[in-house]
């Protein structure tokens, strides 16, 4: 084995993307399995109806026209804030739906940062509850009751009777948050609309999951609805999240600025429009209440640390998690995995975790494995190996459940029965099972309301773990995908097991032929053939397109009834969405809308909640896989609150330079969502990637939460060994990384504690200056690492700003050079392949450890203290320390490093002690040269001080930190 992955590696490692190239024809030919010879789903069972998206259609029913909107009556103050009925002013309008003609508006406030305004019907009979309301146990609410004292809250709430229009005010400035005055609501029992005011050229962010920069743009449209999809941009993706905030600027008496931010969360997790306009936002969702709950930071750090308690803290993370992972589609063997595992190891570049795509199961079925090439004899030989060298093994796990075929005995699949036996699946309005289809063929789908569907989840994971050794879980396809139209499964399982409707990656028709902008310029012969291979295949596909027949499988739906106020129309809604799917059809690609739960509620209402659901049920199942350990989870679907349980990737990006720069917003916003586990697929996913771009992309990766390079089934290898500039390139990020994991770590228990983030925006860090708004081209890590990468091929510099003016100070990372803010200007900053730009923001202090191959080694070597004064010579910064993965921990330890007057000073809190020695203290912006150096009372030899870099370094402190640095307090002076 060892010889073959040597092999590999130095064919690969001189190589340029032609000898890479060669390598993947072995890796594909390597490739054949036996669902390759079963029945292929036909290509259209995935198409839905045409629909024209509200959106779309020049001749929409205008709801603001059509509708008589609300008058207030019966107004009554109570206990923390105010209710009131309100009473449809005219004729019913009946736009998408049925007008509800009472409702409730109760406004709650409490505590003072947060404002609650729900609007919902008067009466709501039981059977319908889910129509409207979500259950607390699925999603959280943000106001508990607390009966608050109105005048000491940050809002002023005015309401206008007639008609029912309201505003929310920022008390202190008196400034309009959110008016919808002027324009009416429409409340229907399938559809909501609802508009407020904006300030002109608004800076406003949030309202995901999109592919989009970090401010969103003033004439947009924004569609949340959960689904597969490969990463478009501005169309809706695979989470929801109804939350942005808002930050405007006040110019004050003096001429300067300060920046106020308020957010908005509409708990609402129903399909949904948000329409950005000049001046106003628009919502309009299909179903559900109002219910908007308004933070009044007025930071936009205030503001998510409010939305992200009001939703749910984020989970705390193991610490060898945040070491660095490799995964790809396409291992196809045990030997794969081992083969890159010691190539890692040769080429010396730390590897923490090695992930397993969906090639390790049997016929792609949850819980199992290949017998023949992920054999449980060598699975286990592997994890235990690995896990000996303190390294780590995270499987794929799909959201389909294998239903088998009837007529073959020989298809036994026991977890598939268990299921049955515990009731745990989704149904159709009928009561027999929904049955779509995804990898392995017809599949069912876990109901999460259905009672017995826990155990069985549990069980499940907790037998399997008995066989395969897995630390972690990625949840794959879960918003929840499936690759046809309606239960198509259900005159249809004897077939199975079936082939999906499309070809996948590397098969006839899908060659992977695709590489990065730009590759003509760097790679000319083979651009030039990779084009003409692309030309070749979209021909084919072309003419094979034209040959299909008429539809076979494909179920559209039939709409059997008449809409009315106790009757939805459920799988074609009177409103459409501008669902990113062919037809805008809420059923393609995704268990339907009519698929039913145990408690009677619809997918039409819980679509964009089952993801989340997932991973609550897994994050129970894995708390008594590792008792007592804090589980790891990467989900693709995501809610609000999901954070709680899981981290998430930003699923199926390309290898293109434009998804790399990209990254750094959609990881922003995933801050802002309270899900601060977060990296992209490093080199890019779907295609090929190339040296250059894959180089810059390990070294922007490395500065992300999660680290994880992955690619998809066919491309070219893109391990971090596979070419030379990307292996130096990767070490030396990952070195840096290595070194701050203590300070991500406590930036992890900071948001874990109290909903502060890890990834930063620049506008976050510095809210007053009106110049960062749009900034997304670089961020920061936490309050002392400003990152500001290449994303363009071919430079070899960048150019940055630096926040703040000659009062800020900013120290390359690397030279230590000390330079001030730029006052808003683009500073040019070389940065060659191999080199990405870090600064750290003067008035900080960082705890740094040794890097080591793995985090469990790292952990136990000797520490520095890098101090970067700001311009008054103060800094400060501190340091958690726990065992790194218990859930409830024992002993801990809060360390405060503070520098002040030529002095620092450690202090401690908590019982935690640990063995590690100081190394080094380095101190940046030391103008004068020192006197003398003394810990505590001694006199120290060992030290130097540059006038040219005004940088002092102390060495040799192992000796009076012997026992443990952070066993103690002390001072270093100068
Ligand atoms: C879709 C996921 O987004 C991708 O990461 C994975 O490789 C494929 N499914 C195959 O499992």
């Amino acid at each position: 084995m060892r010889a073959v992955a040597i092999a590999i590696a130095s064919t690969l490692l001189c190589a340029g993307p032609a000898t890479t190239q060669g390598a993947t024809t072995a890796t594909t030919a390597a490739s054949s399995t036996s669902w390759r010879s079963i029945p292929t789903l036909p290509s259209d069972v995935n198409k839905g109806r045409k629909l024209l998206a509200n959106l779309e259609d020049p001749n929409a029913k205008d709801a603001q026209r059509l509708c008589p909107g609300y008058t207030a009556i019966n107004i009554r103050n109570c206990p923390g804030g105010l209710s009131a009925r309100l009473v449809l002013s005219g004729a019913n309008c009946n736009v998408y739906g049925t007008d509800i003609d009472q409702l409730d508006l109760r406004v709650l406030f409490g505590p003072e940062s947060r404002l609650n305004v729900r609007i919902l019907p008067a009466e709501i009979p039981e059977e319908q509850e889910s129509w409207y309301d979500t259950n607390e146990d699925y999603l959280t609410r943000t106001v508990k009751g607390v009966h608050f004292n109105p005048t000491n809250s940050h809002f002023g709430f005015q309401l206008n009777s007639s008609p029912f229009e309201f505003s929310v005010v920022r008390k202190s400035t008196g400034d309009i948050l959110f008016s919808t005055k002027g324009n009416k609501l429409v409340f229907e029992n399938q559809f909501l609309e609802f508009r407020t005011e904006l300030p002109e050229k608004y800076n406003l962010y949030g309202l995901g999951e999109v592919m989009h920069s970090i401010r969103l743009g003033n004439n947009y449209n924004r569609t949340l609805y959960a689904t597969d999809v490969n990463d478009p941009l501005d169309e809706n993706l695979y989470g929801s999240h109804p939350f942005y905030y808002e930050h405007r600027y006040a110019t004050l008496e003096d001429g300067s600025k300060k920046g106020y931010a308020h957010g908005v969360y509409l708990r609402n997790l129903h399909g949904q429009d948000i329409l950005l306009r000049e001046k106003s936002l628009t919502w309009r969702t299909i179903g559900g209440m109002v219910d908007l709950t308004f933070y009044s930071g007025p930071t936009p750090t205030d503001v998510i640390a409010d939305h992200v308690k009001a939703v749910g803290l984020p989970a705390m993370q193991q610490y060898w998690t945040l070491g660095f992972h490799q995964c790809r589609w396409g291992y196809y063997n045990v030997s794969d995995l081992e083969g890159v595992v010691e190539t890692y190891r040769d080429f010396n570049i730390p590897l923490e975790t090695i992930w397993s795509d969906i090639d390790y199961m049997d016929q792609y079925r949850d819980w199992t494995n290949d017998p023949v090439t992920y054999s449980l004899n060598a699975f286990s030989a592997f994890l235990d190996k690995i896990h000996e060298n303190g390294q780590h093994f995270v499987p794929i796990f799909d959201a389909g459940i294998y239903i088998p075929n009837p007529n073959n005995a020989s298809d036994a699949y026991s977890y598939y029965d268990a299921g049955i036996a515990a009731d745990a699946y989704l149904k159709n309005p009928n009561g027999s099972l929904y049955i779509g289809a995804v990898w392995p063929g017809f599949t069912v789908f876990p109901d999460w309301s259905a009672p017995g569907t826990q155990d069985w989840w549990t069980d499940s994971f907790q037998k399997w773990h008995k066989e395969v050794e897995y630390d972690g879980i990625w949840l794959d396809m879960n918003e929840v995908s499936s690759f046809c139209v309606g239960s198509c499964g259900s005159k249809n399982i004897t077939q199975n097991p079936v082939h999906p409707p499309f070809s996948l990656p590397g098969e006839p028709g899908n060659l992977i032929l695709d590489y990065p902008e730009g590759f003509n310029n760097t790679n000319a012969t083979e651009a030039t053939s990779a084009t003409a291979a692309i030309e070749a295949r979209n021909s084919a596909n072309a003419a094979k397109a034209a040959a299909v027949g008429p539809m076979s499988m494909a179920m559209p739906f039939v709409s059997q009834v008449t809409p009315g106020v106790d009757i939805r129309a459920i799988n074609y809604p009177p409103y459409v969405i501008n669902h990113v799917q062919n037809g805008h059809d809420l059923a393609v690609h995704a268990a339907s809308p009519n698929a039913t739960h145990s408690d009677g509620s619809l997918e039409y209402d819980m679509h964009n909640l089952w993801g989340h659901l997932e991973t609550k049920a897994t994050y129970k199942s894995l708390l008594k896989v590792f008792r007592g350990k804090r589980p790891f989870i990467i989900s693709r679907s995501t809610a609000p609150g999901t954070g709680a349980w899981a981290g998430h990737w930003g699923g199926d990006n390309a290898s293109k330079w434009f998804y790399m720069a990209l990254s750094i917003p959609q990881a922003l916003s995933f801050s802002m969502f309270g899900i601060p586990m977060f990296g992209v697929d490093t080199c890019g996913f779907n295609g090929n990637t190339d040296m250059e771009l894959c180089a810059r992309w390990m070294q922007l990766s490395a500065f992300f939460p999660f680290y994880r390079n992955h690619n998809v089934l066919s491309a070219i290898p893109q391990e971090a060994y596979r070419w030379a500039a990307v292996a130096d390139a990767s070490r030396t990020a990952m070195a840096i990384r290595y070194m701050l994991l203590p300070y991500i770590y406590t930036l992890f228990h900071h948001a874990h504690t109290a909903g502060a983030t890890v990834m930063r925006a620049l506008s976050w860090e510095f809210p007053d200056d009106e110049s960062l708004v749009e900034i997304d081209r670089q961020f920061m890590l936490g309050p002392a690492i400003m990152v500001a990468p290449v994303l363009d091929q071919s430079a070899n510099y960048t150019n940055a700003t630096f926040p703040g003016g000659e009062n800020e100070k900013w120290y390359d990372w690397y030279t230590h050079e000390a330079r001030n803010g730029s006052e808003g200007k683009l500073v040019d900053l070389k940065a060659p392949l191999g080199h990405i730009p870090v600064f750290i923001r003067g008035g900080n202090v960082l705890a740094l450890q040794h890097p080591a191959y793995t985090t469990a080694e790292s952990r136990k070597n000797p520490w520095d203290v890098l101090v970067a004064l700001d311009s008054e010579g103060d800094a400060s910064g501190d340091l958690y320390l726990d065992d790194g993965e218990s859930l409830v921990q024992e002993k801990t330890a809060f360390i405060t490093l503070e520098a002040t007057n030529s002095l620092l000073n450690i202090s401690r809190k908590g019982q935690l002690t640990s063995t590690e020695a100081l190394s080094s203290v380095t101190i940046l912006g030391v103008s004068k040269k020192p006197n003398q150096i003394r810990f505590g009372k001694a006199k120290l030899d060992n030290w130097s001080w540059r006038e040219s870099s005004q940088v002092l370094k102390v060495r040799g402190l192992e000796g009076v930190t012997k026992g443990g640095v952070w066993s103690k307090e002390w001072e270093l002076s100068w």
